[in-house]
């Protein structure tokens, strides 16, 4: 009923959406809404988005702010980038436009020269800012306003805003109680702990791959490594997978820091349900894996150099077997559990 409202995605923040790997994928064009999306209501640019900007641009975006707000307002913020030292040679705006209105939203995709498949929208409000993106064909993502208290026109449609999200929410929840959520990632990333946290959540049941191979096998990871070699336990794996994907539904599934390597798993894992990648960095790894004794391919005397070499090579397999990715550097359990769940 209220899908005309439904954003194509959530974020916590404007500023952890994958921008990078959305560029990958083609898309060139970035419309924001200012005020609660970058900066807080009527804020000037600081330096958070700033720095944002001349990442973006660097990367080869082109940008757009779309403001329903008033020209000087816009105008301020816009100045602010340039006093910063942003080249905003690929950086427009437009004041005034009327959201959900599609006008300016064509305008703007014109001012950067692309179209409604490769541009994407970011926003805070529903009626406004995603439904106009909706309309015009845009990709759109919904993000959480950055002020907490808001004007009382704006609470009121926040009640509403909260209604559809509820049934948004709901029709993802179906379709994702009908699957599985897959985690992958490096040795050490959180795979596990992570995974029971949600399944503990989600009623879902947690599943490790690993763990199944060693009851199958009938002995450790370390011992199948020692006295079978590592293309045996890739088969094992390989088996396991298969399995999987053919048995279950509403399972959390985490799986070893090798599977995604194999093209044949990483395909499988994408039918089996929605990918996660835990990504960490090579810091925070060693530091958890530190005194593990049971990753046969990190008992190297140069424990930090293995972690490094392998999560290099790893890296972008991993972006390519996952749907979306998740950091996990500095963050709880429940920050992490959270982020999922916006996400799905
Ligand atoms: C491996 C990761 C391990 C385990 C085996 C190999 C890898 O699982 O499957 O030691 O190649 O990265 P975890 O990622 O659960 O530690």
């Amino acid at each position: 009923m209220f899908k005309m409202f439904y954003p194509a995605g959530m974020a916590g923040s404007s500023y952890d959406i994958e921008y990078e790997e959305l560029y990958k994928k083609g898309y060139r064009g970035l419309i924001y809404d200012i005020d609660n999306t970058l900066v807080e209501h009527n804020a000037d640019c600081n330096e958070a988005a700033s720095k944002l900007f001349a990442r973006l641009t660097g990367t080869g975006y082109k940008i757009c702010l779309l403001s329903n707000n008033k020209e000087p307002r816009v105008r301020r913020f816009y100045d602010g980038l340039i006093r910063s030292g942003v080249d905003v040679t690929n950086i427009f705006y437009i004041f005034d436009a009327k959201k959900p209105s599609r006008k300016n939203y064509r305008r703007a995709m014109k001012l950067m020269g692309t179209d409604s498949k490769n541009t994407i929208f970011i926003g805070d409000q529903l009626f406004t800012d995603v439904y106009g993106a909706n309309r015009t064909g845009i990709r759109s993502f919904l993000v959480r306003p950055i002020n907490k208290r808001e004007e009382i026109q704006i609470v009121l449609k926040r009640h509403l805003e909260r209604m559809v999200l509820h049934f948004y929410k709901q029709d993802r929840w179906e379709k994702l109680k009908e699957s599985n959520l897959v985690l992958i990632g490096f040795m050490g990333s959180g795979k596990s702990t992570v995974g029971r946290a949600l399944a503990k959540k989600w009623s879902f049941t947690f599943v490790d791959t690993d763990s199944l191979i060693e009851e199958i096998e009938g002995t450790s990871i370390s011992k199948i490594f020692e006295t079978k070699g590592e293309e045996y336990f890739r088969e094992c794996e390989t088996e396991t997978v298969k399995k999987l994907v053919k048995k279950y539904k509403r399972h959390i599934i985490s799986v070893g820091g090798g599977t995604p390597l194999r093209a044949e798993n990483r395909k499988l894992l994408k039918n089996a349900g929605f990918v996660i990648y835990l990504k960490a960095s090579p810091e925070t790894i060693i530091e958890r894996l530190k005194n593990d004794t049971t990753r046969p391919l990190l008992q190297r005397e140069d424990k930090e150099a293995a972690v490094r070499e392998l999560l290099e090579k790893r890296e972008p397999v991993y972006q390519e077997a996952a749907h979306i990715r998740v950091n996990t550097d500095n963050k709880t359990i429940d920050e992490i559990v959270n982020e999922i769940e916006l996400s799905v």
